[in-house]
């Protein structure tokens, strides 16, 4: 448990708006993913200071490949400089490093970056930032349906074993807690693909600012929304 219990234990963000955020300002979209990364390093640094355990940040959907190839490639290497130049401080502040999603389908070099900083970091225990890269919520469900099917049809388990806890154990979120907390930037109701089964729970607080202007005060801000609202999960 986190030192302040009504801290959420899990906040995953769907960081939106850095297209528009550019275009606002004539600039180059690649320059909202840009000043975007310097949101993640604050919001970040402020969950290690609130007592967060766990950040997800969708930094990446199974969507985004159909981008313009320019924008992947762009997007990719500014994960890789990312990756880069936040080694030192994931040590510095104790982060460990996880990634979910489809990484086998990332470029080899910047998978390879970010396997080595998720072995590295793995006894960290400030925070552990969970970056969703190539990730989709039906992929990751259709994946967890694939995995138990074979497991049946190889007589491993009996189909009536199967429960939400064994579902949720194939899962590339297995051993962490479900999200408390959800925020999506740039006042769009979606949750477009983003952790379908994980967030069943989840109390979600929709923020006007595009991503590129969400910094500290603004996650202050959606913490204490969620702390007024009373979570009752379906009971009275
Ligand atoms: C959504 O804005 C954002 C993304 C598709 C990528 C998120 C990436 C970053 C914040 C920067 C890199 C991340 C890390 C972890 C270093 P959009 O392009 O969909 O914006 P729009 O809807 O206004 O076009």
């Amino acid at each position: 448990m986190p030192d302040h219990p009504e801290i959420p234990r899990h906040i995953a963000i769907i960081m939106d708006g850095n297209g528009r955020w550019a275009k606002q300002r004539g600039k180059p979209r690649l320059e909202g993913h840009r000043i975007g990364a310097e949101s993640v390093r604050a919001v970040t640094s402020a969950c290690v200071k609130l007592g967060v355990e766990y950040l997800t940040l969708y930094a990446f959907s199974s969507e985004n490949w159909n981008r313009p190839e320019a924008e992947v490639r762009a997007l990719m290497a500014l994960l890789d400089q990312f990756l880069k130049d936040k080694a030192r401080e994931l040590h510095e502040q104790r982060i460990r490093l996880l990634a979910i999603g489809q990484i086998e389908r990332l470029p080899a070099k910047t998978r390879a970056r970010l396997e080595k900083i998720i072995a590295d970091t793995a006894d960290h225990d400030a925070l552990t930032l969970v970056l969703a890269l190539s990730y989709g919520g039906r992929e990751e469900i259709v994946e967890a349906a694939r995995s138990l099917a074979a497991d049946a049809a190889a007589g491993k388990i009996d189909p009536d074993e199967i429960d939400k806890e064994l579902f949720a154990s194939r899962l590339h979120t297995a051993a962490m807690p479900d999200p408390d907390l959800l925020i999506r930037t740039s006042g769009e109701m979606r949750v477009s693909n983003f952790l379908l089964w994980q967030i069943s729970y989840a109390e979600m607080v929709i923020v006007p600012k595009l991503w590129p202007d969400f910094r500290d005060a603004d996650l202050d801000e959606a913490i204490e929304e969620y702390q007024r609202r009373h979570r009752r999960f379906g009971g009275l």
